[in-house]
């Protein structure tokens, strides 16, 4: 079944690249079905794009579940991932309420959440209670303060340890699927072939098992600088659906993202 994370693991078996986008309402939610996305995210991106916010951080669980059920009436079919935002996530017992509010009034399948070691019980507890888990690592909006800006994880060896270490014990605590975002090509493509679950990258190089852009970069419509691992597809397309079509036949024939959008 396409709404269950158990189709994301059949893709990557028989070696298929997942394809996914962000969306926040249903008209975009609709199109990106229609153009073969294989699961579409309900990013807390939007706090960046939608609000015009400077980081994630302001974003809301209200805000969350009113765009993740506004992208589900427009993609009943889709199998759709939630973002649990900053410090929706801080107890155990908090995080499972609000990830039962994502997935019953945002009518989600998936939730996901930021960090490594620091969050494994939290997973651990969400999947124990049936609630399907996305990690997400490399770098992470949601800790920019700490980071100290927008930069790529994982450079340096403790870094990218670190990185495969949290991974794997994300696995252990029962991800469904791992988002990695900014880390060198050759890291992602060690975590990815170390692990059972799908990886899906994000400025994360071409051996990802599948690939995500934030809908309004690869739209070119984001205001002011766009990050530099992705690509304008409407440019060339002519229409929004033609280039929403061209991300998803791109990302399954390894054409996105090439050297040019990844990191060494
Ligand atoms: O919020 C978001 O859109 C995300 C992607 C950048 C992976 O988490």
């Amino acid at each position: 079944m396409k709404t269950s994370s158990d189709y994301l693991q059949s893709l990557k078996q028989r070696g298929e690249k997942i394809a996914c986008l962000t969306a926040y309402d249903a008209s975009f939610a609709h199109w990106l079905v229609e153009a073969g996305v294989d699961v579409v995210l309900v990013g807390d991106s939007l706090g960046m794009v939608l609000q015009g916010q400077e980081s994630t951080l302001p974003v809301t669980l209200d805000h969350m579940i009113y765009h993740a059920a506004a992208v589900a009436r427009g993609a009943p079919e889709a199998l759709r991932i939630i973002d649990m935002p900053y410090r929706s996530y801080t107890s155990k017992d908090q995080a499972l309420a609000n990830a039962q509010r994502l997935i019953g009034e945002g009518h989600g399948h998936i939730v996901k959440l930021e960090g490594g070691e620091q969050v494994l019980p939290i997973v651990e507890h969400l999947v124990n209670k049936g609630v399907p888990v996305c990690g997400h690592l490399g770098l992470l909006p949601q800790s920019i303060e700490e980071l100290g800006g927008y930069k790529v994880q994982g450079r340096d060896d403790a870094g990218a340890a670190q990185i495969k270490q949290d991974a794997l014990a994300l696995e252990s605590a029962g991800i469904c699927a791992l988002v990695l975002e900014c880390v060198p090509a050759s890291l992602a493509k060690a975590v990815t072939v170390s692990l059972r679950v799908p990886t899906i990258g994000i400025g994360a190089g071409v051996d990802c098992d599948g690939q995500v852009l934030v809908l309004y970069d690869m739209l070119g419509i984001t205001a002011g600088k766009r990050p530099s691992f992705s690509k304008d597809f409407l440019a060339d397309a002519g229409s929004v659906q033609a280039a929403i079509a061209a991300y998803v036949k791109a990302v399954k024939q390894l054409e996105f993202p090439t050297l040019k959008q990844s990191f060494s």
